[in-house]
């Protein structure tokens, strides 16, 4: 892409301009945004960046591997990674509020993030995968608290406490726009392509409690689910799609036994911005299909029902 070969380019100039020959810190979430940041940060200052991911545990199957995998070998870009699942874990047990649940990850995020910052002499400057929807929607809020969608990816309050300054290479684009530089970049049409993926993860994809058990099963369900959209050809006609372990169990038989299992909804909507949402109309037959391949294969789970509720008066998430 031209245009993009030429904002590339302006866009390391203005990094190399801003940064100098200070360090910079990524936070890394193993989203689209902010590894294209990271990429684009990379190529203009080298080892004057590093990123710190932060795995909270809430993540989907194989997906901390994948993201540490990538940056580390194939790009080569220094990248600590942070395995906080413990911590995270250990504070979300019994609390079953979702505002609480996301105030919980919200502050232990920053937490282990300043931590690591301060472990490997810190920096002066804080990358962030912001993009124009993002800088818009803050401006339009204004007033009020500044909440943004994002909340968790912001690590908002972090750049004033620690004394950093932002650097923000993506803030003039759109999401198209984004994935474009991305390939621009190198990376692979798979990883650019991927769904959203909600900084508070598997967290508000398991309503009520949450326990290292129960997402153990979500994230089962929610890999075959997929398997079967990817194998289906559906995955790019769809904004996003994910399974959520519902706090009920319910009776089912299974071979000549009562069984007492967990609900399982999935959930798959179109959608433009995310700021409104279409349920996605599935073929019954690939909903039976891979109720039956959930049910067969995940210990836990013995029902599948399918969320048909658009945004609004739905949201995306459950949480
Ligand atoms: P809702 O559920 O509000 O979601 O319809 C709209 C879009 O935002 C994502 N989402 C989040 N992303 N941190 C994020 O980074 C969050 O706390 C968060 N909550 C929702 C959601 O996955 C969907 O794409």
């Amino acid at each position: 892409d031209w245009t993009m070969h030429a904002y590339r380019q302006r866009a390391i100039d203005k990094i190399r301009a801003q940064v100098g020959k200070g360090r910079v810190l990524c936070a890394l979430s193993g989203g689209v945004d902010s590894s294209v940041a990271a990429v684009l940060i990379h190529e203009a200052i080298g080892d004057q960046l590093t990123c710190v991911f932060v795995d909270h545990g809430l993540m989907r199957m194989n997906e901390a591997d994948e993201v540490v995998t990538m940056f580390r070998d194939q790009y080569n870009i220094p990248l600590v990674h942070v395995d906080a699942s413990g911590k995270f874990l250990g504070e979300l047990e019994g609390q079953t509020d979702p505002e609480t649940k996301r105030k919980i990850i919200g502050k232990l995020f920053i937490e282990v993030f300043e931590e690591e910052a301060k472990k490997i002499g810190g920096a002066e400057f804080l990358a962030q995968g912001t993009l124009y929807p993002d800088v818009i929607e803050s401006v339009s809020f204004s007033g009020g608290p500044s909440v943004t969608i994002k909340s968790h990816h912001n690590v908002g309050g972090l750049p004033e406490r620690m004394n950093m300054q932002l650097v923000e290479p993506l803030r003039e684009l759109f999401k198209d726009e984004v994935r474009a530089l991305g390939r621009e970049l190198g990376l692979p049409d798979r990883f650019i392509g991927r769904h959203p993926f909600p900084g508070p993860g598997l967290a508000i994809r398991c309503p009520g409690g949450i326990t290292a058990e129960k997402l153990d099963i979500l994230r089962k369900a929610d890999a075959i689910y997929l398997d079967e959209i990817r194998k289906s050809g559906q995955y790019d006609k769809i904004w996003q799609a994910f399974a959520v372990l519902l706090p009920v169990q319910t009776v089912g038989v299974m071979g000549d036994g009562r069984t007492y299992e967990f609900v399982c909804a999935l959930r798959a909507v179109t959608s433009v911005d995310g700021m409104t949402a279409d349920f996605y109309q599935f073929d019954m037959n690939f909903l039976g299909k891979t109720a039956t391949r959930i049910i067969n294969e995940v210990r836990g789970i013995n029902r599948v029902v399918y969320d048909v509720t658009s945004k609004p008066p739905g949201t995306i998430e459950w949480e």
